[in-house]
């Protein structure tokens, strides 16, 4: 499957994830729509994530990734915009089956909560695994219904 595009965004509780995770998207040429924040000064999530949201509703991005401190804050913002399935995501486990069960099009991290080795490679594996599709899919239109 072909990527579209990723759309990455952070409040300053996730602005050093959010370089670190660039330059993994960046080496391994993903291409990417950064929706800031672009400085640690305190600023709201809930701005971003709806930043970041809007990107994959209106089809400019494909998945998004969005760091705050916990993940916990981005995921509740971006998971009340129609047609978003955030996945607040802090083991691989999780990850993948976000993908596979949910069709989670939305990954949220907290870089106060899980360190940066295991972070990359939720990334990693959340951008790799794909939606089973079957009986997730009746699932997930129900989700979608509601
Ligand atoms: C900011 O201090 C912090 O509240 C935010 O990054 C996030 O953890 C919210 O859920």
């Amino acid at each position: 499957m072909i990527i579209k595009k990723i759309v990455i965004g952070s409040d300053h509780g996730g602005f050093n994830y959010k370089a670190k995770i660039i330059e993994y998207l960046k080496h391994n040429n993903y291409d990417y729509i950064d929706v800031g924040t672009y400085s640690e000064a305190s600023c709201d999530y809930p701005v971003i994530a709806r930043k970041a949201a809007a990107k994959i509703v209106n089809g400019e991005a494909e998945k998004g990734i969005l760091i705050c401190g916990t993940g916990i804050g981005m995921s509740i913002a971006a998971n009340k915009v129609k047609g978003i399935r955030a996945a607040h995501c802090t083991d691989t486990f999780s990850a993948k089956a976000s993908r596979a069960h949910n069709n989670s099009n939305i990954l949220c991290l907290g870089e106060r909560i899980t360190g940066e080795c295991i972070a990359l490679d939720i990334v990693n594996v959340w951008l790799k695994s794909e939606f089973e599709g079957g009986r997730h899919l009746r699932r997930v239109d129900q989700i979608e219904e509601s």
